[in-house]
């Protein structure tokens, strides 16, 4: 296995991160629930506090210069999640209030312009809430039908089955990129390609991926990849909606407001270009701004060495955790992100987490928004422990002991 050092600089990028070094009741914080929310580095919180302390004024509005800079600033980050992503134009790059924010633009905007009774939307067993529910409640407005591609044990996504799902009323295929309560990835691309040649579109949701891979829409050819910029190192309320833009030029309005339209009048209204016809409202200035120096953040180490270091982290815990006895993986695809679900014999998962998080360590526990799965697995929830970048083997040592006390104490 290669050692942390010859992959990437961990000590520095450690202390990049303020709240690393923080205690939780009395002992070093072990934070493992980045699949939940990551946390942020110095450069990225002091971007945000130089733009309010220096730069702030609403944007697209103003002749004032404050208004300008801050106009530049917010545009520049949208070049900045343009480049991140590959995206051909900046203008396709939608500023949200995150992936639920994204998801529940496209289920709104899209259903309402081309869906009908009897149309199909396809989604997968392995779905957050998120991508279930907005579609679930247009499919209701408009007599469509949601359909899922079943999961197999080891939690991976049945391309068969997917095939024999699509035919020509299938409208949209929905399915995330990397599950946040398996870590299963995806095989998007070849989901992409199956839907087209089928005529549907594809939305990605990338809430998990985006922080762990290298996603570059162009080659993937999605119509659709959602994300948030909190699981990436960036602040919470602000999240990416890519989509092509004839297909973004083709929809609705979601809301609106002020800076979607080009001219009102009581009679009438037209509406303004991409990307201001998607952003009804003053957005969260700071909070694109600050998403900018995650991505910027992330590219500086290197998006790949950070995949691959993941990886170390995921195999290291994964054989660790295989030798306690009790010890059920839930999610034990081939292709996985860093994410480890687990159920240990007799003990409840919020046991486990409220006993490791008294010795320092922070997993989350619970159903992890995705109701639907657990129901597959037959289990009510599942602890959860999920690396980042910042994350050590050292660490996941120190988890491996809390467990190990957290079941002596509750067997
Ligand atoms: N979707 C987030 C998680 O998996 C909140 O924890």
């Amino acid at each position: 296995m290669a050692t942390e050092t010859e992959i990437i600089d961990l000590q520095k990028i450690r202390s990049d991160f303020p709240i690393l070094s923080r205690e939780v009741n009395g002992k070093p914080l072990v934070y493992f629930d980045n699949g939940a929310s990551s946390q942020k580095p110095q450069q990225v919180i002091d971007v945000i506090s130089h733009y309010y302390e220096y730069e702030h004024s609403n944007i697209h509005r103003g002749i004032h210069t404050l208004s300008q800079e801050a106009t530049n600033a917010y545009e520049d980050a949208r070049k900045t999640l343009q480049h991140f992503i590959n995206a051909k134009h900046d203008h396709e790059v939608i500023f949200t209030a995150g992936t639920t924010g994204s998801i529940n633009l496209v289920a709104s905007s899209f259903g309402k312009k081309y869906l009908k009774e009897g149309d199909e939307i396809i989604i997968s067993t392995m779905e957050h809430h998120s991508n279930i529910v907005p579609w679930q409640m247009i499919c209701e407005e408009k007599g469509a039908i949601l359909k899922v591609v079943p999961i197999n044990d080891d939690g991976e996504f049945l391309m068969e089955e997917f095939n024999d799902l699509l035919s020509d009323k299938t409208k949209l295929v929905a399915v995330t990129h990397v599950s946040n309560t398996l870590g299963t990835i995806n095989p998007v691309k070849e989901i992409i390609e199956k839907s087209h040649a089928n005529g549907a579109l594809v939305l990605i949701d990338g809430a998990q991926s985006i922080p762990h891979t290298k996603v570059d829409v162009q080659e993937l050819d999605c119509d659709f990849y959602v994300f948030s910029g909190h699981k990436m190192c960036g602040p919470t309320g602000v999240g990416i909606l890519y989509g092509k833009e004839d297909i973004l030029n083709n929809l609705p309005p979601y809301q609106g407001g002020g800076d979607m339209i080009k001219t009102v009048t009581f009679e009438k209204t037209t509406y303004n270009s991409l990307p201001h016809k998607l952003e009804a409202g003053t957005p969260n200035i700071a909070g694109g701004i600050g998403l900018a120096a995650a991505a910027k953040y992330m590219n500086e180490i290197g998006i790949d060495k950070i995949e691959a270091y993941e990886h170390e982290l995921l195999i290291y815990a994964t054989q660790q955790i295989k030798q306690i006895d009790g010890v059920r993986i839930i999610g034990e695809a081939e292709n996985k992100a860093s994410v480890l679900s687990f159920l240990v014999d007799g003990t409840h998962p919020s046991d486990i987490g409220m006993i490791v998080d008294k010795l320092g360590v922070a997993i989350r526990t619970g159903h992890h928004c995705t109701e639907p799965l657990m129901d597959r697995f037959g289990i009510p929830g599942t602890a959860r422990a999920s690396f980042a970048f910042y994350n050590t083997i050292e660490e996941v040592d120190i988890f491996i002991t809390a467990l190990k006390r957290a079941i002596k104490m509750l067997l």
